[in-house]
């Protein structure tokens, strides 16, 4: 057993909780895990434990500040790459020679913009700072409600979402996975238990909230973004009110941003190949392929119809599409 797997199954099921935890769990409803023995439902969504006592920290502890940019995704909809993206938008007057020396070269994105529920804050005195979380919208800390800050919201379909779960899990924890097979991970996935699914809900949620208060919140879709990536960091800056000007585009700096975030550089990188996550997560887990419905090579027919009627159904009433 490689050193990830080690540390990965200490993170998700060795962890001693704090008592407010350790009583909340006892009293939520708890289902079958696939990579923590049990994932809990906590305000209509599941974690695994340790994930629950984060978000519970960050509810009592996160305050964000007006300025703040909080970057939310569901696991594997492209997290990593917005975060990339949006660091290199915020701090592109410091590095003007990206290709050359850029933070970005020497770690990975989950370090610059942590996720809230990891009990990192580290970054609050900043201005912006940029943050990241899978928290749904009804969990997440008051202070993101109460704020000015501003979400992005990163959206992707769910079969390749799932597609891409089901990869990172096996890269990491394959032997703890509870026995699950991929019929029983999609079985879960539909019926909502998922680590913070479930995922149509969550996407959902976010996006009656992008229409109802598109000042706060935007709502992109990782598909459109791989398509278009120009007119989407364009509008991504737009929103965070950092546009590009003229003179920046006429010099190529959005193509440098583009380029300095894409899949292709970032998985290349010594930082994203061989490194480790404070939580001990190898890095190059996060970099795949990136395709838009490569589910196609993992899902049977049948698998891929469980999940189409799931979205079917949790679609009834909503106008909103996944992109496909
Ligand atoms: P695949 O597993 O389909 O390849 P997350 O960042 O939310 O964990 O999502 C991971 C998915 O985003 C993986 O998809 C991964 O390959 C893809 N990804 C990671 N970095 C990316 C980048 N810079 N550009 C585009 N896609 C990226």
């Amino acid at each position: 057993m490689t050193t990830s797997k080690n540390t990965l199954s200490k993170l998700l099921a060795d962890t001693k909780f704090s008592h407010e935890c350790e009583e909340l769990l006892s009293c939520l409803p708890k289902d079958k895990g696939f990579f923590a023995e049990y994932l809990y439902q906590y305000q209509g969504f599941w974690y695994p434990p340790n994930i629950l006592e984060g978000v519970l920290y960050s509810q009592k502890h996160f305050q964000a500040k007006d300025s703040d940019i909080i970057l939310v995704s569901s696991p594997k909809s492209g997290t990593t790459w917005l975060k990339a993206l949006v660091f290199a938008l915020i701090h592109r007057h410091e590095f003007q020679n990206p290709q050359e020396s850029h933070p970005l070269l020497d770690n990975n994105p989950h370090t610059l913009v942590p996720f809230i529920e990891g009990f990192q804050f580290h970054n609050q005195d900043a201005s912006p700072s940029i943050f990241s979380t899978h928290i749904p919208l009804v969990s997440l800390p008051e202070s993101v409600k109460d704020s000015s800050c501003k979400v992005v919201y990163c959206c992707r379909n769910p079969k390749d979402a799932f597609v891409s779960l089901w990869h990172f899990v096996k890269s990491l924890v394959l032997e703890e996975m509870v026995g699950c097979t991929m019929e029983e991970m999609v079985s879960g996935f539909c019926r909502g238990s998922s680590v913070y699914g479930p995922f149509w809900d969550h996407a959902l949620e976010y996006w009656k909230e992008s229409r109802e208060n598109p000042e706060k919140v935007m709502f992109v879709m990782y598909e459109e973004m791989r398509e278009q990536p120009k007119d989407w960091v364009l509008r991504i800056a737009e929103f965070l009110g950092c546009s590009l000007t003229e003179e920046e585009i006429e010099k190529g700096v959005l193509e440098d941003i583009i380029k300095l975030c894409s899949l292709e550089n970032l998985s290349k990188l010594k930082v994203n190949e061989k490194g480790k996550l404070v939580n001990g997560m190898e890095t190059k887990a996060f970099f795949r392929k990136g395709e838009i419905g490569g589910w196609t090579d993992t899902l049977t027919p049948s698998l891929a119809e469980e999940i189409d009627k799931t979205t079917e159904q949790k679609l009834i009433g909503s106008d909103f599409r996944f992109f496909c």
